[in-house]
């Protein structure tokens, strides 16, 4: 079984999964290729929910095209739910997520919600969180200041870049990749994150940091999670 199909059928599980909750209610939903698995497989049965909130632009896109109806997070209160995919997750239910880059609308929306149900395939279960470079989302002129901080951290720090940018005149991508909020991305590679609540909360209080993509505070209620076997559910 290839990750394609590992994502479609975690993407098909929370779907069933959130047919459980009481029709008429709002979803939140995630961004990535694993949340648009399942906004795939959600999509014939939209009319069981009144709404939903994006994390993204691109979501935002997908779900419109399927005729879901999107809401502006600042008209909704009550979140029963929240889907979405991860980057890494631990065995607590942490998380590095932002490897798309729409870490800041992903949060704001999980912080609404109930529950974080997490979709994604078991090669991003980890013991520890690090291996995959961390985001940080910045706001452009405090580049040099965060990276510095960061630093102290013992990572390596870098700036991501946007893909395929001038790719017309075959050079390589040298323009800052630019978040859905006018941000930038700082990835820190080479972190072992022993704690990630003390880290979480470390970082946010740099000046200048939008936020940092570890989902501690926010994490995981419910995992699902699939492998050649099937799904297996976790609660977290
Ligand atoms: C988007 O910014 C990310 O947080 C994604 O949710 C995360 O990277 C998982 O993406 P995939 O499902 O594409 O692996």
């Amino acid at each position: 079984m290839n990750q394609d199909q590992l994502k479609q059928m975690v993407g098909e599980a929370a779907r069933d999964e959130v047919l459980k909750l009481a029709a008429g209610q709002i979803l939140g939903v995630g961004t990535g290729s694993t949340a648009n698995c399942f906004i795939d497989a959600l999509a014939p049965y939209k009319d069981h929910f009144a709404g939903t909130v994006s994390s993204s632009n691109a979501t935002t896109e997908r779900l419109l095209k399927h005729g879901f109806q999107v809401l502006d997070p600042n008209d909704v209160t009550e979140l029963p739910a929240y889907v979405d995919g991860a980057d890494e997750i631990d065995p607590a239910g942490h998380m590095i997520k932002g490897g798309g880059g729409a870490l800041t609308r992903e949060k704001i929306i999980a912080s609404m919600a109930r529950q974080f149900i997490c979709i994604c395939d078991s090669s991003k279960q980890v013991p520890v969180l690090g291996n995959f470079a961390l985001p940080v989302e910045i706001i452009p002129l405090a580049k040099g200041v965060v990276s510095r901080e960061l630093e102290k951290f013992g990572g390596k720090v870098t700036l991501r870049l946007a893909k395929n940018t001038r790719a017309d005149l075959n050079q390589t991508p040298s323009e800052p990749f630019v978040t859905d909020n006018g941000g930038w991305i700082l990835d820190v590679a080479g972190l072992k994150i022993a704690d990630p609540i003390q880290m979480e909360a470390q970082i946010n209080q740099i000046a200048g940091v939008i936020t940092v993509g570890l989902f501690a505070k926010e994490k995981a209620n419910i995992l699902l999670v699939s492998n050649s076997s099937g799904v297996e559910r976790l609660l977290l």
